[in-house]
């Protein structure tokens, strides 16, 4: 696990967009699958802008979702569905026969979840996967206590999640299961890149980086990863030992 600390969330972020524009300029066909929420966005966004300036070529990228909420529709939009669509495919132009998202409305999760694991095999695995981290330590949806054997699955959610998921929504919405890349496909992953800034993020990064490897805490397996990148600003990074940093 490499973390890397930025000065601000601002040049964080165009640290983040600039490994991801160079891994489409080295593979235009790159399996993506993307985190939502507020770790990504200012990284989404830059990439949207080096994109433009730089006339990079999108039009082969795949796109997988990370996860969704179980029950809340795609023009929700607090739903993962929306943010991506919003924030990434839209303006980058991807066409939807490259974008592959969880159905969180689906009545049959089980096979949604087998759809989603068989397409990213066909795509030939996932490339970069970018992820946040909950404050309970979680990847995607994949909480505390999770199995780390599974591919996608659907799964109850924390406390902590739905309660710290309201800040997505306009309204109160009950949050119940997510549906979720598992940790075999963060394994997978060749490029595993974590983001995370802010003050409140810098006890779990701590504890990523120190608390034994486990599924107390499931960002502490990135540790086990092959390739796993962590970027952060200074102030996620303020709580880790200088040792860490670099
Ligand atoms: C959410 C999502 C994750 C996200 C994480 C952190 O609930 N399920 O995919 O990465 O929690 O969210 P944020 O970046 O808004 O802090």
């Amino acid at each position: 696990m490499k973390i890397k600390v930025y000065p601000t969330s601002a040049l964080q972020s165009k640290a983040a967009a600039q490994v991801i524009a160079d891994q489409i300029r080295t593979k235009p066909d790159t399996v993506v699958c993307l985190a939502t929420g507020d770790s990504p966005f200012g990284t989404y966004r830059e990439l949207v802008r080096m994109v433009r300036d730089s006339h990079i070529d999108c039009s082969r990228l795949r796109v997988f979702g990370l996860d969704e909420w179980v029950g809340i529709p795609p023009d929700n939009t607090g739903s993962c569905h929306y943010y991506l669509h919003e924030n990434f495919i839209r303006p980058l132009a991807i066409g939807n026969d490259r974008v592959y998202l969880f159905d969180g409305l689906s009545k049959d999760l089980s096979g949604e979840c087998s759809r989603m694991t068989e397409a990213i095999r066909h795509a030939g695995g996932i490339d970069i996967m970018i992820v946040g981290i909950g404050m309970n330590g979680h990847i995607g949806f994949n909480e505390p206590g999770v199995d780390v054997n599974l591919w996608a699955h659907a799964i109850e959610l924390d406390e902590i999640t739905k309660t710290v998921g309201q800040k997505y929504f306009q309204s109160a919405t009950p949050l119940s299961k997510g549906i979720t890349q598992g940790f075999q496909q963060v394994f997978a992953a060749r490029t595993l890149m974590m983001l995370a800034h802010g003050k409140k993020k810098a006890s779990i990064i701590r504890q990523t980086a120190e608390a034994p490897v486990g599924i107390a805490i499931p960002s502490t397996l990135l540790r086990q990863h092959k390739n796993s990148l962590i970027m952060l600003d200074e102030e996620a990074a303020s709580e880790l030992a200088p040792s860490l940093r670099n």
